[in-house]
């Protein structure tokens, strides 16, 4: 007959290993856990507004070319309003220069025409036209993560 015997300091082999599995049945459930709390918050990284003032439309004499160097974009005004024209070239990014013809990339001799349109180089597409909008105060401001239609300008009332 086989005699049970107990330890007598107080925990018996087989409570032991109950309690181990327990314990990592529980443990395991944490990482379950842990693991699926990751996938409740989306994996969206907010992306820097790329908004900025450029002040009020006084500022923009008509027949005036301004850069915004910081923001590398150009403001053009001319009869019918303003119009915002990217300075980043299309190729790889190199900051085009205004030229006799419009615009010229410095890096590997791109040239755009005063719209923006590629007349030469390697570029695959024209510079981008960004929105200009007007704040209630009066205050314009451009949305140069929102391209719009080339010959898009914001019309003076
Ligand atoms: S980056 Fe402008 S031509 Fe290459």
């Amino acid at each position: 007959m086989i005699k049970k015997t107990r330890n007598t300091e107080g925990v018996s082999r087989r409570d032991f290993l109950g309690l181990a599995a327990f314990g990592a049945a529980i443990l395991g459930s944490i990482g379950v856990l842990a693991g699926s709390l990751r996938f409740v918050k989306a994996d969206v990284y907010s992306e820097e507004s790329k908004k900025f003032k450029i002040g009020k439309k006084e500022n923009f004499p008509i027949g005036t070319t301004r850069k915004f160097d910081d923001k590398n974009v150009f403001i053009f005004s001319d009869d019918n309003g303003l119009f915002a024209i990217s300075a980043i070239c299309t190729h790889l990014g190199c900051i085009v220069s205004p030229s006799e013809f419009g615009f010229q990339c410095p890096c590997h001799g791109s040239r755009y025409d005063e719209n923006g349109n590629v007349i030469g180089g390697p570029a695959p597409r024209p510079l981008e036209w960004y929105e200009i909008n007007q704040e209630v105060d009066g205050t314009l401001f451009i949305d140069a993560g929102k391209a719009v239609p080339q010959g898009t300008k914001y019309l003076f009332a």
